[in-house]
């Protein structure tokens, strides 16, 4: 899918085998995680809305998002009922945490920065689904496929906004970014999660 070569131009690296070996699994843990990304992804959108009330662009590309990732959730949610899975409590892993801790604090950094990290939760949310596809059952791998390209364009918008926002050219916080989010990728991670690093238990 052609629409997939900017997200991985875009990332440091690609999803490593032993994060998608450990991820068959645990598929249970893995959807509810998902649907916790979806709400998740919906609340961030709809938080850079009220604090940048202002910023036009954002404002429609934010809204429009939020409305998918609410969407997402509502099908990833139907898919686990379907499945007879309860909701179960999925705390946060160090990803999030792990990228936004380098968010500049002062304006326009910060937001030029919250945009620029939505961007890689996006893209790597895209890869790792694309990665996924086959790996799961017909029904989910169609869903995760039917996915790529709305993630897609929320990597897109982020990014665009990230560019129109900044007085500055992004790349070299782009850059940064994407070594720290790969480190995120490649490095042990005691916590399974849709955006963990590698297991631990497939360590040696
Ligand atoms: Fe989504
Ligand atoms: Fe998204």
């Amino acid at each position: 899918m052609n629409f997939m070569q900017p997200v991985r131009d875009f990332l440091g690296c690609a999803t490593p085998d032993a994060w998608l070996r450990e991820a068959v699994k645990q598929m249970p843990l893995l959807m509810q995680d998902h649907a916790n990304c979806e709400k998740k992804a919906a609340s961030t959108a709809m938080n850079l809305m009220f604090r940048y009330n202002d910023r036009r662009e954002l404002q429609h590309k934010l809204a429009q998002l939020a409305r998918e990732e609410l969407l997402h959730y509502e099908q990833v949610m139907e898919m686990m009922e379907k499945r007879g899975m309860s909701y179960r409590p999925v705390s946060a892993g160090r990803y999030a945490s792990g990228l936004r801790k380098h968010i500049r604090t002062s304006e326009p950094g910060h937001l030029v920065d919250v945009l620029i990290v939505g961007a890689f939760v996006e893209a790597r949310s895209c890869e790792r689904f694309e990665a996924l596809a086959p790996l799961v059952d017909a029904e989910l791998g169609r869903y995760y496929t039917f996915l790529l390209k709305s993630e897609s364009r929320h990597f897109e918008y982020y990014l665009d906004l990230a560019k129109e926002y900044s007085p500055e050219p992004i790349e070299s916080r782009v850059a940064f970014f994407r070594e720290v989010e790969a480190e995120l990728m490649t490095t042990p991670d005691p916590v399974f999660r849709f955006h963990s690093g590698v297991p631990i238990a497939e360590e040696g």
